[in-house]
């Protein structure tokens, strides 16, 4: 009795041992199946701040050229990367594959070629001009916009069209604002991200606060307007 008991918890422990990899390799099937963009909240990519140093460096040798000095950027040129609210909002995976696969159709060249730790060690350094508290994970988690296009099209057009270009083209249609329309922008951010963007904006760049609590300067958008731009913003990517 005592045998057959014990044969049954091990046939039982074999087939559960047995169901649970079947399961998860299922479930990473199916994600591995989709190209996961930083959309998705997913575990955060810790990088070690002793690395800053090194990523000094590398940033004097690949970036200042464009970003500036203390990475502070020139309006219609590239933009700030030490900008306090940019690195609230931005996770190490959208910063660090930003670095890695450039912006194309923009003059933000990819830097695969640095390889994994250099890329890590330039985002080291900018981080050490960290000074807000980190959102990343909570931005990045939030849900998804759901809005009208049509009316998201009017809203871009009329405020945000004069920095950013037609279809959000960015410098390269003459604007002072980042290509926000182009695939290398959108396929890597979550609407978190750009929604936190709109509503607050950055300090010490032309890229004002559009919210409700914002300076009012150009507009006081609602949090559905918002949303219904970040929709529009969603149908125009291009490359
Ligand atoms: C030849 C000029 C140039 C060089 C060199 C360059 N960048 Fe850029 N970078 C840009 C431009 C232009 C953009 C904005 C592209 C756009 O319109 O979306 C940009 C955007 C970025 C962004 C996105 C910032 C945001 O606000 O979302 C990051 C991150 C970035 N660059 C990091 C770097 C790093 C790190 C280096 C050096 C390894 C570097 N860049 C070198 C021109 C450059
Ligand atoms: C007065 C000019 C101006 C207006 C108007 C403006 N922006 Fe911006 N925006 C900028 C600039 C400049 C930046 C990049 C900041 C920098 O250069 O460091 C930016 C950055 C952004 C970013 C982050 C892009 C990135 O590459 O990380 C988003 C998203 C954005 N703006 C959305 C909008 C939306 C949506 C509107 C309209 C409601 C808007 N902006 C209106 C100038 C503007």
């Amino acid at each position: 009795m005592a045998k057959t008991l014990s044969i049954l918890v091990l046939v039982l422990f074999v087939l559960t041992g047995c169901d649970q990899p079947t399961e998860s390799s299922a479930k990473n099937n199916k994600t591995s199946a989709v190209p996961a963009p930083a959309k998705v909240a997913d575990k955060p990519i810790e990088i070690d701040p002793a690395l800053a140093s090194l990523g000094k460096v590398l940033y004097k040798q690949n970036c200042i050229f464009c970003h500036q000095a203390d990475a502070i950027g020139k309006a219609g040129f590239a933009p700030s990367l030490t900008n306090h609210e940019f690195l609230s909002v931005a996770s190490n995976k959208f910063i660090l594959s930003t670095i890695r696969d450039g912006r194309p159709g923009t003059g933000m060249p990819p830097f695969s070629h640095l390889g994994k730790k250099d890329i890590e060690s330039i985002v080291a350094y900018l981080r050490s001009y960290e000074t807000l508290p980190p959102r990343a994970a909570e931005v990045d988690a939030q849900p998804a916009a759901k809005g009208d296009i049509a009316r998201g099209q009017a809203s871009f057009n009329l405020i945000c069209l004069s920095c950013h270009g037609p279809n959000g083209d960015g410098y390269a249609a003459g604007g002072t604002g980042t290509a926000i329309g182009k695939a290398g922008f959108l396929d890597k951010v979550s609407d978190g991200f750009i929604r936190t963007t709109i509503k607050e904006g950055r300090t010490n760049t032309r890229m004002l606060g559009f919210g409700k609590e914002g300076p009012r300067i150009m507009a006081a958008l609602s949090d559905q307007e918002i949303d219904d731009i970040i929709v529009y913003l969603r149908t125009v990517p291009s490359k």
